[in-house]
């Protein structure tokens, strides 16, 4: 059943680029002062964790090993981007420091992934 890990590898790649897809859509915004974390970052953000936890669970499931060290540190990553998207969700203009930090963590994780194995 390794096409269903395949498939929820896929669910989260494409959380990946809602979340960082949506970052990038107020690059300019930042400039101006006026980026906003628009419904699709948090949508992201949420589709990372469900499929994330997924794929722990299928993981185990087949008794793969799961490197928990790197997990758990993509989740703490993972915890403060939902955390602010979602408090600051209806909020109009975000603090530049702030909005730019959703996008380095996002960007850290990504690299976490692919780099440490
Ligand atoms: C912004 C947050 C996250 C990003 C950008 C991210 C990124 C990625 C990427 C690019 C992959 C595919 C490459 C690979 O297989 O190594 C991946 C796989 C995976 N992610 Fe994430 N991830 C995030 C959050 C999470 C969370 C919160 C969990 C678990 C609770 C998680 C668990 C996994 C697992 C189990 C895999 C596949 C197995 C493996 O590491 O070999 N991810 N992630």
């Amino acid at each position: 059943m390794d096409v269903l890990i395949h498939f929820f590898v896929g669910l989260h790649i494409i959380g990946i680029a809602a979340l960082l897809g949506g970052f990038l859509t107020q690059m300019k915004a930042i400039g101006q002062g006026t980026a906003r974390f628009v419904p699709g970052m948090l949508h992201g953000a949420l589709t990372m964790l469900v499929t994330g936890v997924a794929l722990v669970g299928l993981h185990q499931a087949h008794g793969y090993p799961v490197n928990t060290v790197k997990i758990g540190v993509k989740l703490a990553l993972l915890i403060v981007i939902l955390g602010l998207v979602y408090v600051k969700r209806d909020e109009e203009r975000i603090d530049k420091g702030l909005f730019g930090l959703v996008g380095l963590l996002t960007t850290v994780n990504i690299f976490i992934a692919v780099l440490w194995t």
